[in-house]
């Protein structure tokens, strides 16, 4: 099976990036949302990013229409009809996930791929909610997309062989560097990252020190390009609390229980970037 045409399916930071390497690499790609503000809003962040790169003199104005040009706008699932792969990009809530899985289950052909860019929730389980769960497989693409090198590739206990290796092709010709891991809660990255900021959470509970002495402990001590405060600001406090929450529950380890205070951030609205408000104050 080969790939012409990929829908990501949410607009947000993950699946924005997702479309636009997706249309980079030469894929026809169906951006959809719940509604077309989001559509607009996901689209008008790509057409930034790539007026940038112009800018810079890294792509020519005639690549970045040409980029733009594979890329439809959609706020209908049914737009899976004709597509190889749809990437799930959409919030790190199962039930919401289980829902979008089940139907497009339904509307995508019988040899397409259902991947989804899930931080934790388990690749086995998602694909259980359709008849496919040897196509299911988790594609988790890192923040932010355009930048970041690794695909994080996730094999559910059905997925198949083929359908990873047809999964890691293309990873690569988006640009990126496939590594594989099994279907643990967390998966690999998550597993190691999220217990640094939940840690990091726990000091500013505490009252150790403030966000910006932890962020330059860790960015001038140990070399990070973001310290985790910023980093947590920069994924969202929602997601990292649901990533978090999910590994408390896989594991039943303590370790995973998250800081009060990230729970109260998310409880606030106070979600990071993407709210203008979180651990910083971006207004
Ligand atoms: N979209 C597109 N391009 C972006 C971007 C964005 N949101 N942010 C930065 N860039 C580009 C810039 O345009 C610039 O491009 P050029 O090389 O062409 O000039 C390049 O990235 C570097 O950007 P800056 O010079 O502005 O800033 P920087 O050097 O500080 O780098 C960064 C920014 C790449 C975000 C860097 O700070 C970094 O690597 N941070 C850590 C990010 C990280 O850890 N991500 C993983 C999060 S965890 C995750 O994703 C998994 C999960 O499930 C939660
Ligand atoms: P986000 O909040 O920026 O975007 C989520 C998008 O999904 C929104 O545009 C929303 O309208 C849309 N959405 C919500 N419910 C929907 C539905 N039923 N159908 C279609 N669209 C729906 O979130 P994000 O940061 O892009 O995260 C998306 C996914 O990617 C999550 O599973 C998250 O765990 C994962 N992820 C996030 C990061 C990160 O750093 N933020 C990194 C890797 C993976």
């Amino acid at each position: 099976m080969t790939i012409k045409k990929i829908m990501v399916i949410g607009a947000g930071q993950m699946g924005g990036g997702i479309a636009q390497v997706s249309a980079q690499a030469g894929y026809d790609t169906v951006q959809y949302d719940i509604n077309m503000d989001l559509v607009n809003k996901g689209l008008a962040v790509i057409e930034k990013n790539l007026s940038r790169d112009v800018s810079k003199g890294k792509k020519s104005k005639e690549d970045k229409a040409a980029i733009l040009g594979r890329i439809k706008p959609s706020v209908k699932l049914e737009d899976a009809a004709d597509c190889d792969l749809v990437v799930e990009a959409i919030v790190e809530n199962f039930d919401i996930k289980k829902q979008v899985f089940s139907q497009l289950d339904q509307i995508a052909p019988a040899h397409a791929i259902l991947a989804s860019n899930t931080s934790s929730l388990p690749i086995t389980q998602i694909a259980a909610t359709t008849k496919r769960p040897e196509k299911v497989i988790g594609m988790h693409f890192m923040n932010p997309v355009p930048v970041m090198k690794l695909v994080e590739i996730i094999r559910g206990l059905a997925t198949t062989d083929e359908v990873y290796k047809i999964i890691e092709e293309a990873s690569i010709k988006m640009g990126k560097t496939p590594v594989w891991c099994k279907d643990v809660p967390g998966f690999i990255s998550n597993r190691v990252l999220q217990v640094m900021i939940n840690e990091a959470l726990w000091e500013l509970y505490e009252g150790v020190a403030p966000a910006e002495n932890i962020d330059n402990i860790m960015k001038l001590g140990m070399n990070h390009p973001m310290g985790p405060c910023e980093l947590a600001d920069l994924i969202g406090l929602d997601t990292i609390l649901s990533i978090l929450n999910v590994m408390y529950d896989g594991y039943g380890d303590p370790k995973y229980r998250p800081s009060p205070l990230l729970k109260q951030y998310v409880q606030a609205g106070w979600l990071g970037r993407k709210t203008g408000k979180g651990i910083y104050d971006y207004r």
